[in-house]
């Protein structure tokens, strides 16, 4: 069931391709982790849906935010967030930019090496930071394959060498892959990162869970209260075993707080007969990888699909964008089934499309734009 700003901006027939987007689904869904984790700290991961209507109503909520650049960080501010509630969390920072984030207020980082935790000292004397511990992520729809975090016997060093820089060492944090659908990944990754945590001397660290959070594509995925018992559980082991005295929760969440929010509505462009090619109808639509799908790369994430204006009966399609490129092909393997009535000029709907779509759009690869958006007004 779609949110009444949803309906409203879909029911306004505006010129196609374009991400309607309700900023209050995602105030909706940042209440639900919220309490779900009993009042943890939400920091909003930016990358998932940076619209500024998204991140006002996330300030006006009491999140904080997930910033990976200065560019987001100049969203926030110009959304009305407090400084002191944006963590900068990506490890990979040039020369400089962590002064340059500093001096627009922010103190907390995170870092996942020892050269980063020099270049922190030396730009951010006093900032708040913590490390990112490398964890599986096996369980995800969209791994990091080792790109980030330390292994557990680094990050201790890497805590004692944050302090023996003059720097706070605040606590621990990991990513579980997005779109995780296994509680039990997290609660591994808690036992081992206060596990960290414990042997670096941090009886009451900040135990930052990262982002992640799932949400229900195609198929179910559990609820943010079956994560969060996991968690608990895996943090009173800790606390029991002597580990920690107690921790002061985060998480950062994208997906989870922003893909509900949206719906990508499209236009068919053409519907081929491919006699000898494909058993299968092709559905070439006037949006594709480049246009926002960036996450149907290896048919990685599957939106659920529908089409308003048809109800006859369904058959198997292949859906392809708009663009010459040969991987401009959304899904072939995901089965995709559209009216056999469809044809060129009807409108379709990826639902669940809110997070990672408007952000990843190119400028005009092949001259289709960037994606639009229609945020929804407030009732
Ligand atoms: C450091 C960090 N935090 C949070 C997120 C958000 O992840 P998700 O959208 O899976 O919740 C990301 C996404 O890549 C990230 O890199």
């Amino acid at each position: 069931m779609l949110s009444p700003g949803l309906q409203k901006v879909l029911a306004q027939r505006h010129p196609t391709p374009y991400l309607a987007l309700d900023p209050d689904v995602v105030r909706e869904r940042h209440r639900l982790l919220r309490t779900a984790f009993g009042g943890a700290t939400i920091l909003y991961a930016v990358k998932a849906c940076p619209e500024p209507a998204v991140l006002r109503a996330l300030v006006a909520d009491g999140a904080g935010f997930d910033v990976a650049s200065q560019q987001e960080i100049a969203l926030c501010l110009a959304a009305g967030a407090d400084p002191a509630t944006l963590q900068h969390g990506n490890p990979v920072r040039g020369p400089g930019a962590a002064a340059r984030a500093a001096a627009d207020g922010i103190r907390r980082f995170v870092t996942d090496s020892a050269e980063d935790v020099d270049a922190l000292a030396a730009e951010v004397p006093g900032a708040r930071v913590q490390v990112r511990l490398i964890v599986d992520d096996s369980g995800s729809a969209t791994p990091f394959h080792g790109k980030f975090g330390a292994l557990p016997g680094e990050a201790v060093g890497l805590l004692h060498r944050i302090r023996e820089r003059g720097l706070v060492a605040a606590g621990v944090t990991f990513h579980a892959g997005s779109q995780q659908v296994r509680p039990q990944t997290y609660a591994d990754a808690v036992g081992t990162a206060l596990a960290v945590a414990g042997r670096a001397g941090l009886r009451r660290p900040e135990l930052d869970l990262g982002g992640g959070w799932p949400v229900a594509y195609r198929s179910a995925v559990p609820g943010p209260e079956v994560f969060a018992a996991a968690v608990r559980e895996a943090v009173d082991a800790a606390v029991t075993a002597g580990r920690v005295d107690d921790v002061t929760l985060f998480l950062e969440p994208g997906r989870a707080l922003a893909a509900p929010a949206g719906v990508l509505r499209a236009t068919v462009l053409r519907v081929s007969r491919r006699p000898g090619v494909d058993h299968r109808r092709w559905v070439y639509l006037d949006v594709g990888r480049y246009q926002g799908l960036a996450e149907t790369e290896g048919e990685a994430v599957g939106y659920p699909i529908r089409v308003p204006d048809r109800s006859g009966p369904p058959g198997p399609a292949v859906l392809a964008g708009p663009t010459c490129d040969g991987d401009d092909v959304i899904y072939r393997r995901t089965p995709v089934a559209l009216p056999l009535d469809l044809a060129a000029g009807d409108v379709l709907d990826l639902l669940g499309t809110g997070a990672y779509t408007s952000s990843y759009a190119s400028v005009g690869f092949n001259g289709f734009g960037p994606l639009r958006v229609v945020v929804a007004d407030r009732p």
